[in-house]
């Protein structure tokens, strides 16, 4: 299984606090068959140019390098980048995909968009040098019109998805209808710590595999696999 959602790296952001605890989030995701984890610090173009972000992502995993030891997941370093009016003229965006792969995981507003918030989105998306993950698809895509959630699937944009989602009693039915029809393609941890936001794949995963059968599991993970 791949994570594609986790706050992991020491002392970004509100996510992990110290290289011990990115270790106990790499030993929990590693007991859980995760083996590959994107790190996706908040990127806030409000707060810091993107080279800002890369020289302090650099120094973040830097300080965690020398403590990594076979058996733990591998890290693919990347940005949960936070969408705002104007980003698609961001100077640097394309340096925020996920390492070695054209995917950035975009932060979407958690309420209805506007028109002009979804034309910006709709340029990043026909923008043919990026691909766009939307991030906990959960939190803002009910609140669109359907009609831009199909554009959004036409045009190979990929839905990830908490595993929270599929945890919360409220909400793990949706989640598996939504995961069948295929408008979830991928899972993650969305993790920031050992305490109040530990990883739980394991516990998403198991509920999939109960729910919907060992399919499921397979499709996310192939699709995972061609991804990163
Ligand atoms: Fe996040």
């Amino acid at each position: 299984m791949i994570d594609f959602h986790c706050h992991l790296l020491p002392d970004m952001d509100d996510g992990s606090s110290s290289v011990e605890e990115s270790l106990q989030i790499l030993t929990s995701l590693s007991q859980q068959n995760v083996e590959k984890v994107v790190a996706t610090p908040h990127f806030i173009a409000n707060n810091e140019s993107v080279d800002e972000f890369l020289y302090r992502r650099k120094n973040s995993y830097e300080s965690l390098k020398p403590k990594l030891h076979k058996g733990l997941p591998e890290i693919r370093l990347g940005a949960e980048v936070e969408f705002y009016n104007g980003i698609s003229n961001l100077e640097g965006l394309k340096k925020l995909c996920a390492e070695n792969t054209d995917i950035l995981l975009l932060e979407m507003p958690n309420e209805k968009w506007t028109q002009y918030t979804v034309d910006e989105l709709f340029r990043l998306v026909s923008d043919g040098s990026i691909r766009i993950m939307l991030a906990h698809i959960e939190r803002c895509l009910f609140l669109q019109d359907r009609d831009v959630v199909e554009y959004l699937l036409d045009n190979d944009v990929i839905m990830q998805s908490n595993a929270s989602y599929f945890i919360n009693t409220f909400t793990k039915r949706k989640a598996c209808k939504r995961l069948s029809e295929h408008t979830i393609h991928v899972l993650g941890s969305d993790s920031h710590n050992m305490t109040t936001r530990p990883p739980k794949i394991k516990e998403a995963v198991d509920f999939i595999r109960k729910k919907l059968g060992n399919e499921s599991i397979e499709y996310i993970d192939l699709l995972s696999k061609e991804l990163v």
